[in-house]
């Protein structure tokens, strides 16, 4: 497949791609978090580097090694992802957010070990920014690219986050196909527009879900005015 596209069609092109989980520390040895492989982002890295882009990766913590040529960034929590993928965004023609983030962190992180207390606790969370939707609303020529799971009304949701994030298109997916998501190596996913059209792709392998994602962007930027 990949010798059918052309070699270094991006070159040039400069792309953000956030992966992995976040995590949100209530004390200096616990945290809230997620399951996230990030191999769906790491494989966009390393696709659309070997495709000639400059490409930043922030990733959270993972068990990846880093594609060779692509600048990685190492984050935790959310807000340290949000400050990461804003920076370098800045400049980006496209940015992928295969990011996990977490929904909320803690309202307050205990700065010792919390002790165990009574039979029950409560800890309060406050929302974390939402980063895709930050960058949807100063978005200039960038095309963005977001990534979500539900586990129902998967286009409908998928394209109501479209539309409140102003993002190009979401490529949505389900929790419960076997060896995709998480932690899986091939991924079954449809891609969702704001308007609503949508278009169920096969069961590929990450990386060839990064090549399409990647032909997408890419005509997406050549058909933007400069
Ligand atoms: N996202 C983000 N910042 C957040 C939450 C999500 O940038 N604080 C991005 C994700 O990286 C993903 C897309 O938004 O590309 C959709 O994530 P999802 O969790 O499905 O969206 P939410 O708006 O958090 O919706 P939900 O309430 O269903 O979790
Ligand atoms: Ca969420």
């Amino acid at each position: 497949m990949q010798l059918l596209r052309p070699r270094q069609d991006l070159t040039g092109l400069k792309v953000v791609v956030s992966a992995g989980p976040t995590r949100e520390y209530l004390d200096p040895v616990r945290f809230v978090s997620n399951p996230s492989s990030g191999k769906m982002g790491f494989a966009v890295a390393q696709a659309a580097a070997e495709r000639g882009a400059e490409v930043t990766l922030v990733s959270g913590p993972v068990n990846l090694a880093t594609p060779r040529g692509v600048q990685r960034v190492n984050i935790e929590s959310a807000l340290e992802l949000r400050d990461a993928v804003v920076q370098s965004a800045q400049a980006a023609d496209l940015v992928v957010m295969t990011a996990a983030v977490a929904d909320y962190r803690a309202a307050e992180v205990k700065t010792e070990k919390e002790a165990k207390g009574g039979d029950t606790k409560t800890i309060e969370l406050v929302k974390n920014p939402d980063i895709l939707a930050e960058l949807g609303t100063d978005k200039g020529r960038r095309v963005l690219v977001g990534f979500a799971m539900e586990t129902h009304a998967g286009v409908e949701r998928a394209a109501d986050k479209a539309r409140r994030k102003n993002a190009d298109f979401i490529l949505l997916n389900y929790p419960t196909q076997e060896g995709t998501a998480f932690g899986g190596d091939d991924n079954q996913v449809t891609l969702v527009q704001a308007d609503g059209t949508h278009e169920a792709w096969p069961r590929l392998s990450k990386r060839e879900v990064a090549e399409r994602l990647l032909d997408r962007a890419r005509a997406l930027l050549a058909a933007r005015p400069e």
